[in-house]
C-alpha cells in the first residue's frame, strides 16, 4: 500500500522563483517536487499542494488525517499569525515537519515566533529549498 506525504505551502509561495530571490533563491515549487521525488523511499508518493487562502490550508491538513501518513509545511506568513492551522495540525495524529526556506531567525523580530512549532515534530530553517528535502527525508524515516 502506498503512503501519502503532504507538502502544503502557504501563502505566496506559488510565487517561489520570482518573489525577493535574494531570501527565496530562483528555484520553483515545482523545483522542489522533483527533488523531493528524488528521495522517496519506496511505497511512498508525495503531493505537493499551495494556497494563498488559510481556510484551504486548514482543508488540506483536515483532509490529510484520513488521506497523509505525514506532512510537511512551510505555511509561510501563516506561521506566524494562524491559530487556526495549529488547531488543525493539532487534531492530526501523524509527523508533522515544519520548513521555512529563509532563516527566520535571523530576519525581523515577528517571524521568531510560529504557532506551528507549537506542534511540529521537527523544524528546519535556513536551508533553501533544501529543507524540503531533507524533511522529506525524515517523515520516510520516521514512517519506516
Ligand atoms: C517563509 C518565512 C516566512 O516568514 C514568510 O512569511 C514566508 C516564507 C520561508 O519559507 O522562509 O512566506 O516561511
Amino acid at each position: 500500500m502506498t503512503q501519502t506525504i503532504y507538502i502544503l505551502n502557504g501563502p505566496n509561495l506559488n510565487l517561489l522563483g520570482k518573489r525577493q530571490p535574494e531570501i527565496y533563491g530562483r528555484e520553483t515549487l515545482a523545483d522542489v517536487e522533483r527533488l523531493c521525488r528524488e528521495v522517496l523511499a519506496d511505497g511512498t508518493d508525495l503531493r505537493m499542494m499551495q494556497s494563498n487562502w488559510e481556510g484551504q490550508i486548514v482543508d488540506w491538513i483536515h483532509e490529510a488525517r484520513e488521506a497523509a501518513a505525514g506532512i510537511v509545511i512551510n505555511p509561510g506568513a501563516l506561521t506566524h499569525t494562524s491559530v487556526a492551522v495549529l488547531d488543525a495540525l493539532n487534531a492530526f495524529e501523524r509527523p508533522v515537519i515544519e520548513v521555512h526556506i529563509s532563516n527566520v531567525h535571523k530576519r525581523e523580530s515577528f517571524r521568531h515566533h510560529s504557532y506551528v512549532s507549537l506542534r511540529a515534530d521537527g523544524v528546519i530553517a535556513g536551508l533553501g529549498i533544501e529543507g524540503y528535502v531533507a524533511a522529506v527525508r525524515r517523515l520516510c524515516t520516521l514512517l519506516g
